[in-house]
């Protein structure tokens, strides 16, 4: 069959994996290519067990792939063939030389552009979907239009997907963002993406701006999104020390339009592969322009996040007589939020590590994160083990602690868990998920975030 178009894309992760999924379902005519250099990634992208876990994605890929959509690795072919070329390999924080532990480490980034110079023969639009600090379009730009008689165009469409509601949110987006340069190449360049979206975004969710600003836009609105979580966050300690509830202050202020309902729950503390990357990212360029107080402020944002993490495991410590040594400790949840699989800078990691460090028997339970757990605590030679059944998990144990906000640890029997435990036996709530008074009337002693404790002692 002919394509009207071919889009190729690099990079088969979190991102690119179902943002091509869902290209291929809305737009027919168009060829969808996915290629990435690694090839168990690919294989299980061809596979029935797809490489990442995210809810209604199987069912698009079984109806794409092989149709519209492909998976290979064949970088070099994919690219000659492409018209258009979605980048979205990955851009972790540096951990080396210039900037390490703040700016993203570009260098997939600019191999990738390069190996698009190095095998293009004709002119094509290259689009930015992998997070990158502002101005990156320009040096692609740079680098890309140097020696060939190809033209490119660098087009800024940033990724706002959040994990465990992919799918719905690239069917149904609040926007999407396309940005270039204001050029008549291009703003050809420009509608060519909005062409692609119109198929099933209404065209006033498709907004258009400078390719700066494109960038821009998504550092702010992850660094908004997070600063939310750790103004609650902060707010939850004063609730803990006074006698205010946290649930009621969230709901008081969130009935105020202005403040809005969303991303008010207080807890454990953010986690995921985009909040403090990009929150560094932002504060490496602010101290770059010499703006030093925009820099620190963005960075308290992750200072309060990391405080809350130590937090919870501090209260944890007291509140089971400063030692924790040789307990039993079922942690619910792993994953960084709920219906995803992913562990990438989970707060539960780090509180797993705090309680291994006060050599506390850490007993991990989750659905769907176990495998990444065991990657990430490979270092852990004692005190660590993983269970896929919670009442397993909570056997014998002095607490609970509920990490990740999965619906099922709602719905456990806690009169069952509360036999199988030690006494006393405590519960602490990081996601603020349960029902805590009933599990006081059991017989639990209950912690939560930014509540005052119910314990029988
Ligand atoms: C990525 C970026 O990390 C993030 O900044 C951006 O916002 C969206 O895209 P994600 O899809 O979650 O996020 O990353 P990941 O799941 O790690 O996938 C990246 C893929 O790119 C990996 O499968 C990796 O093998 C591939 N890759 C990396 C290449 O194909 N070529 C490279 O040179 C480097
Ligand atoms: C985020 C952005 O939401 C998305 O737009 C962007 O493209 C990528 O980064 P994601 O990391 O998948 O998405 O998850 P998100 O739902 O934003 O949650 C991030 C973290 O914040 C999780 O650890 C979650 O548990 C926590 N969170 C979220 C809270 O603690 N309280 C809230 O009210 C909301």
């Amino acid at each position: 069959m002919e394509f009207e178009k071919k889009i190729l894309c690099i990079g088969a992760g979190y991102v690119g994996g179902p943002t091509m999924a869902m290209i291929a379902a809305k737009c027919p005519p168009y060829k969808i290519t996915v290629v990435d250099i690694n090839p168990a990634r690919i294989a299980a992208w061809n596979s029935h067990s797809l490489p990442i876990y995210e809810p209604g994605l199987d069912v698009l890929v079984q109806k794409t792939r092989g149709v519209n959509l492909f998976f290979s690795t064949a970088v070099e072919a994919g690219i000659s063939d492409a018209d258009i070329i979605f980048v979205s390999v990955n851009t972790p924080t540096k951990t080396f030389g210039q900037g390490a532990g703040k700016a993203a480490n570009l260098q997939f980034w600019e191999k990738t552009a390069r190996q698009i110079l190095a095998h293009s023969t004709a002119d094509k639009i290259v689009v930015e979907k992998s997070t990158l600090p502002v101005r990156t379009a320009e040096v692609m730009q740079r680098i890309l239009n140097n020696t060939k008689n190809v033209h490119f165009e660098v087009v800024s469409n940033p990724e706002f997907l959040a994990e465990g509601t992919a799918i719905a949110d690239l069917e149904n987006p609040d926007r999407v963002l396309i940005g270039s340069q204001e050029t008549p190449t291009g703003l050809a360049a420009r509608k060519a993406i909005v062409d692609i979206y119109a198929h099933w975004v209404p065209r006033d969710r498709i907004l258009e701006s400078n390719v700066w600003s494109a960038e821009l836009s998504k550092l702010t609105a992850n660094a908004f999104l997070a600063q939310r979580i750790s103004s609650i966050n902060a707010i939850s300690a004063l609730c803990e020390k006074s006698q205010a509830d946290v649930a009621e202050v969230t709901n008081a202020i969130g009935k105020d339009s202005r403040i809005g309902a969303k991303f008010l729950k207080a807890g454990v503390g953010f986690g995921g592969s985009c909040f403090k990357k990009d929150i560094l990212n932002l504060v490496y360029i602010s101290h770059g322009y010499g703006l030093t107080e925009v820099a620190e402020y963005w960075e308290s944002v992750i200072k309060i996040n990391a405080w809350q993490e130590n937090r919870f495991v501090r209260t944890m410590l007291e509140s089971m007589f400063n030692t924790v040594a040789g307990k039993r400790i079922a942690l619910f949840g792993i994953a960084f939020k709920a219906n995803t699989g992913d562990t990438r800078e989970s707060p539960a990691l780090v509180i797993a590590r705090g309680l291994l460090e006060e050599r506390a028997q850490v007993v991990i339970t989750d659905p769907k994160a176990l495998d990444n757990a065991r990657q990430d605590l490979h270092d852990v030679k004692e005190g660590l083990s993983f269970e896929a059944d919670p009442y397993c998990a909570a056997e014998g144990a002095h607490a609970v602690a509920l990490l990740t906000d999965w619906k099922l640890y709602q719905d456990l029997d806690y009169q069952r868990i509360l036999r199988s435990m030690e006494r006393p036996a405590f519960v602490f709530d990081g996601r603020n998920l349960l029902d805590h008074k009933k599990l006081f009337e059991l017989g639990f002693n209950v912690f939560a975030i930014g509540k005052a404790p119910l314990r029988h002692f």
